[in-house]
């Protein structure tokens, strides 16, 4: 749809970036901190784990100083929950209260909107070991975690995020870590574990509800236009079905407490139905989110399924295969380009994915990440030169401008990520960040924060209210 004018972003428009705490802060075992299944993982040969990261655990008022710098209106950030309770639940951590205190109060102080992720990927190992999500005592923690976080900074957070990309960690289990490969059937088991994550999650978001009226939350799921593979009609069921199973499902509880139907059925055609107990759809039902958050990198595209064993494709990134026997393949969509890593690039896909999300929810909309992985490179003076970030991101913005004109309420934009972190399963070498962390994967140098070029392209950008991009 073509516009004659474009609708400005709104003044209040919330311009920030992202990061998570496992990613970002390093002091993996400091002050009382317990160990979480990401620091009990092994990561891939090659590249570092996440014991001192960006070690923003010792340089955030350095950090937050940058991101005012930048103008920031707002940091999105997770709070690593054995931090609080080392052990998932148990005895609280007052040292792990008190860095969240500190950091807030920084973010606040420099006139910064805090947004806080409850969970992202850093489940306590305390509570792995006792079954993780697929024992329903987890379900009972995140709720106390929940009470505890809104009790100590709901007076100054407005914004929570329940559960980072909680459709990532059923879909991709086997590479975020959620899967049980000793399971007789361990599909099965990540339905039964996400069924207990969006009971957490509605639970979490009725308490807010209650103990903070006046604060927003919201699930923080990965969603992306699924393209069809061509336009026979086989392939565009296909495309229906993978964004039930991928987005719909997700999403459709979240807001309207039910599962959707067409995911219903491929759980129960496959087996993988979970066990759902009395009472848990009135609990469904009665935790509503006041907006949706989510993260787009890439759109995706299938065909139908050829059921000749050649249905699950790695599509780019060495660890996400996607297909489903007797329901779609993952394909390359030959449209579009690829970064360095195999992700396609798809700006209109952005644009698409905010229609389709409020056109069916019509809830406001914030973006929690987006960005492009590369490897930066440090010059001579302190230079890092990342134009390709930065056309990477002026397009997707301008597709965001696009969707906000065709009437799409988004009220914020949280690039993935603020400052270069530990990606999830590429080291630090693969960097997001506008403000470049020096050090290597196994050689922490000095730490030292540089400005990269993007850093100055975004300043611009905030400080023209999203104007420079035209
Ligand atoms: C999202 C996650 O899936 O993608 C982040 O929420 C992650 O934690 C980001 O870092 C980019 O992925 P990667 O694998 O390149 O780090």
């Amino acid at each position: 749809m073509k516009h004659n004018q474009l609708k400005p972003f709104p003044a209040d428009f919330l311009w920030g970036g992202s990061t998570s705490a496992y990613q970002i802060e390093g002091a993996w075992n400091e002050d009382g901190k317990g160990p979480s299944v990401i620091d009990m993982a092994k990561g891939p040969e090659g590249t570092t784990d996440f014991k001192v990261a960006s070690d923003h655990y010792h340089h955030y008022k350095e950090d937050i100083a940058l991101l005012a710098e930048m103008g920031f209106k707002a940091y999105r950030f997770s709070i690593a929950w054995t931090r609080i309770y080392p052990n998932g639940a148990g005895e609280l951590n007052q040292k792990g209260i008190e860095f969240y205190d500190n950091l807030i109060n920084e973010i606040e102080s420099q006139g910064i909107e805090p947004i806080v992720t409850m969970y992202h990927f850093d489940l306590p190992y305390a509570l792995e070991q006792k079954g993780g999500w697929s024992n329903r005592e987890t379900i009972d923690a995140f709720e106390v975690y929940a009470k505890t976080l809104f009790e100590n900074f709901g007076d100054r957070v407005k914004y929570w995020l329940t559960i980072n990309e909680q459709n990532m960690m059923i879909l991709h289990g086997d590479a975020i870590g959620t899967v049980n490969p000793n399971l007789e059937n361990p599909k099965k088991d990540l339905y039964q574990q996400n069924h207990h994550m969006l009971l957490a999650q509605a639970k979490a978001m009725s308490l807010c509800h209650q103990m903070l009226p006046s604060a927003k939350i919201g699930p923080a799921p990965n969603i992306v236009s699924i393209y069809p593979d061509s336009s026979n009609p086989e392939d565009i069921m296909a495309a229906q079905s993978y964004m039930a199973i991928r987005n719909w499902l997700y999403l459709d509880i979240a807001v309207f407490g039910r599962y959707n139907t067409t995911a219903w059925n491929f759980l129960e055609e496959k087996g993988y139905t979970p066990t759902i107990l009395d009472g848990d759809m009135e609990v469904l039902q009665s935790g509503k989110p006041d907006f949706i958050a989510f993260n787009y990198y890439t759109s995706q595209t299938v065909g139908a399924s050829k059921e000749d064993g050649t249905d699950v494709n790695h599509t780019g990134d060495q660890h996400i295969t996607i297909g489903e026997p007797g329901i779609y393949k993952g394909v390359t969509n030959a449209n579009l380009e690829k970064n360095e890593f195999g992700w396609e690039i798809d700006p209109i896909g952005f644009r698409n994915t905010l229609r389709e999300i409020y056109d069916r929810y019509n809830l406001p909309l914030i973006v929690t990440e987006n960005g492009l992985g590369a490897f930066d490179k440090l010059e001579e003076g302190d230079v890092v030169n990342d134009s390709y970030r930065i056309e990477f991101l002026r397009k997707h913005i301008e597709q965001m401008q696009l969707a906000l004109t065709d009437g799409v309420e988004v009220f914020g934009f949280c690039p993935w990520s603020a400052i270069d972190l530990i990606s999830t399963h590429q080291g630090c070498s693969k960097r997001y960040g506008f403000i470049f962390v020096n050090r290597g994967e196994f050689d922490l140098k000095d730490l030292r924060r540089i400005r990269k070029n993007s850093f100055y392209w975004y300043k611009e950008l905030i400080a023209t209210g999203g104007k420079s991009l035209n």
